[in-house]
């Protein structure tokens, strides 16, 4: 299944975490391969993106995505009459359409703006450390409705990407999609600084539900939140000089100015200046004097894995990189500061953080920040300097800017010790009453219901969409379906597209290649993990803790392989009945068996 690693909650003790450094050796080796990036000069408005390298791939791999066939006679039914209303606006619906009632239920509920909710807390937290005093200007994006070109073409995402597929994300119709991650607006808030910059603002935050379809686990929950952060200097205003003699003159010496301005920025960030024995606010000293260990072993940019895009120098990117990972790690001292008093993290040992080379369509060069955990590395979040054709298409070419995005969840979990990202949905006031503006909370426990857990094994179709069934009469594959409002339709000409090898990091426009489950089993051509995952939820909904796969096999003599997947029910409320969950769980076979065409066992 895929995930997002910024965007899920940590999960402790899963080797999902353990995957990043194969997955950066395959990224090294792919860039290696790669030619050096297109010119992108702030002047130059070609809308190319840089090539992509060939490999393994932040936000998904490398993978086919089958479209729906338009002409079809269902494709024109679907398109008749039919709409849906999300945050209040309507959509067509067509037959990409594939969002169930249950994610629809999760809209609007705008957790970040509950006060004392955990994640509301957290992007107070947040927002402390990229104020608008400081020059960021603090933004919510309710509606998670966006284009297929502003959450992937925009950014650079190649049009054959699985990120885009259906078995990773909700399509409300072809053109739009329920947003996977914060990014998606990334051009549009970079086109509204250019009025700001004027009014003094640089940068913004901004903070929104995202949507993903992903496995089941105490980390993964199909919607959660995300911050995106993003800072920007003026390189040149020379551009519209027209003596090309002049305008060179007066542009390098503007740069040189401007670098001037940057390297000040960066000597007023609280961290530089108490590492540089600087005097510093009284208030931010306790945070500034956390012992903390970020590890940052690679150079900021290298031509053959991280390259610096064609337009800036080496000593503008470093002051940028500097600042970027100098204001970040400040707010990760926030973080610890708070997670110390509240007697999450000990006091006495320094918490562990690292910067990881890293690649985003949308940024070069490109960095993760992981943070040493219960015994792993977790991912927090990916950020890099952002492509100059986002600035140019955003209609301010000469500026170079750093930008980040935070899972949300993910810190909170830190910050307040939350074990299970269900938590986060939860309206029980045994929940929410525990967490005060202001206060530094450690999670209690307030029951742990106890869990019941039923397998459900079957023999998965063939690529044809036949059931694998050796000389016996082939069957064929019934057609994905999908929610609409409430009930399940037939789609008989989308193609549930393969997951290739790497997607299943997929969602991750942060990255990671990791996966919960054996790889062929989520690789098999005609069963995706992501699929099962959601018609458990769709069925379970929040009784679900996880859905995990426990054995797999090949029968030689049958020519037909066969998965068993353990579901583990359990309520973060009240104990569940033996009865209620068999009920619950036959549901869920057969749903299998219409929409995902398996021969259960
Ligand atoms: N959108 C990425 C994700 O969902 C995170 C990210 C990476 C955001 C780099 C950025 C960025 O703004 O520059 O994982």
């Amino acid at each position: 299944m895929q995930l997002t690693r910024t965007g899920c909650a940590l999960r402790a003790t899963s080797r999902r975490w353990a995957t990043i450094s194969n997955r950066f050796l395959s990224f090294t080796a792919a860039r290696a391969q790669s030619n050096a990036a297109t010119d992108t000069n702030p002047a130059d408005t070609s809308p190319a993106y840089p090539p992509r390298p060939p490999g393994l791939y932040l936000y998904g791999g490398i993978g086919q995505f089958k479209q729906p066939n338009p002409g079809s006679e269902s494709q024109r039914s679907a398109d008749r009459g039919f709409s849906s209303t999300i945050d209040d606006k309507k959509y067509p619906k067509d037959l990409h359409y594939n969002v169930s009632k249950q994610i629809l239920e999760h809209v609007g509920r705008k957790l970040y703006l509950q006060p004392n909710h955990p994640l509301y807390l957290t992007r107070k937290l947040i927002e402390s450390a990229f104020s608008e005093d400081q020059g960021f200007n603090n933004r919510l994006e309710p509606n998670p409705v966006v284009t297929v070109k502003e959450n992937f073409d925009d950014l650079g995402f190649p049009a054959d990407h699985p990120g885009r597929s259906r078995t990773d994300t909700y399509y409300v119709n072809q053109d739009h999609v329920l947003r996977t991650h914060t990014s998606a607006h990334e051009l549009k808030l970079f086109s509204e600084l250019k009025e700001d910059l004027y009014a003094g603002s640089h940068g913004y935050t901004l903070c929104s539900d995202v949507f993903r379809r992903d496995s089941i686990d105490r980390s993964h929950y199909p919607v959660f939140h995300q911050m995106e952060g993003a800072r920007t200097w003026r390189l040149v205003t020379a551009n519209e000089i027209l003596d090309p003699n002049e305008r060179e003159a007066i542009a390098s010496h503007e740069r040189r100015l401007n670098l001037r301005a940057m390297k000040d920025d960066l000597e007023r960030l609280p961290l530089w200046r108490y590492r540089a024995g600087r005097d510093i606010d009284p208030k931010l000293h306790d945070q500034a004097a956390l012992d903390l260990k970020a590890e940052d072993p690679h150079p900021n940019f290298d031509p053959a894995t991280n390259p610096l895009q064609p337009s800036h120098t080496a000593e503008e990117i470093e002051l940028v990189a500097s600042h970027l990972k100098l204001s970040v790690e400040f707010l990760l001292a926030k973080v610890f500061r708070q997670a110390q008093r509240a007697g999450i993290i000990s006091r006495t040992e320094p918490p562990r953080v690292r910067w990881i080379p890293t690649y985003f369509p949308f940024t070069s060069p490109s960095w993760e920040l992981e943070v040493w955990w219960q015994d792993e590395w977790l991912e927090i979040l990916g950020c890099g300097i952002s492509q100059q054709q986002l600035l140019v298409k955003a209609g301010i070419p000469e500026s170079v800017g750093w930008a980040w995005g935070i899972g949300v969840e993910r810190l909170a979990m830190l910050l307040y010790g939350i074990p299970d990202i269900r938590l986060f949905w939860s309206q029980d006031r045994r929940f929410l009453g525990q967490f005060r503006e202001g206060e530094a909370t450690r999670f209690q426990e307030f029951s742990k219901y106890p869990e019941c857990y039923k397998d459900v094994a079957f023999w998965v179709p063939d690529a044809d969409g036949k059931v694998e069934n050796g000389g016996e009469e082939a069957e064929t594959l019934p057609p994905p379906t999908v929610g609409i409002e409430g009930e399940q339709r037939a789609v008989d000409s989308v193609a549930t597209p393969s997951p290739s090898p790497s997607s299943s990091g997929a969602a991750a426009p942060a990255g990671g290649h990791n996966r919960s489950s054996s790889d062929s089993a989520q690789h098999h051509p005609s069963f995706h993990e992501n699929d099962l995952a959601e018609i458990v939820r769709d069925i379970a909904g929040p009784l679900v803790e996880n859905v995990t796969l426990v054995d797999e096999f090949f029968s030689e003599k049958k020519r037909r392989r066969s998965l068993c997947y353990r579901i583990m029910y359990r309520s973060l409320e009240r104990t569940l009945t033996n009865e209620e969950v068999n009920e619950v769980h036959e549901k869920v076979r057969r749903r299998m068996e219409e929409q995902l065409g398996v021969e259960l066992r």
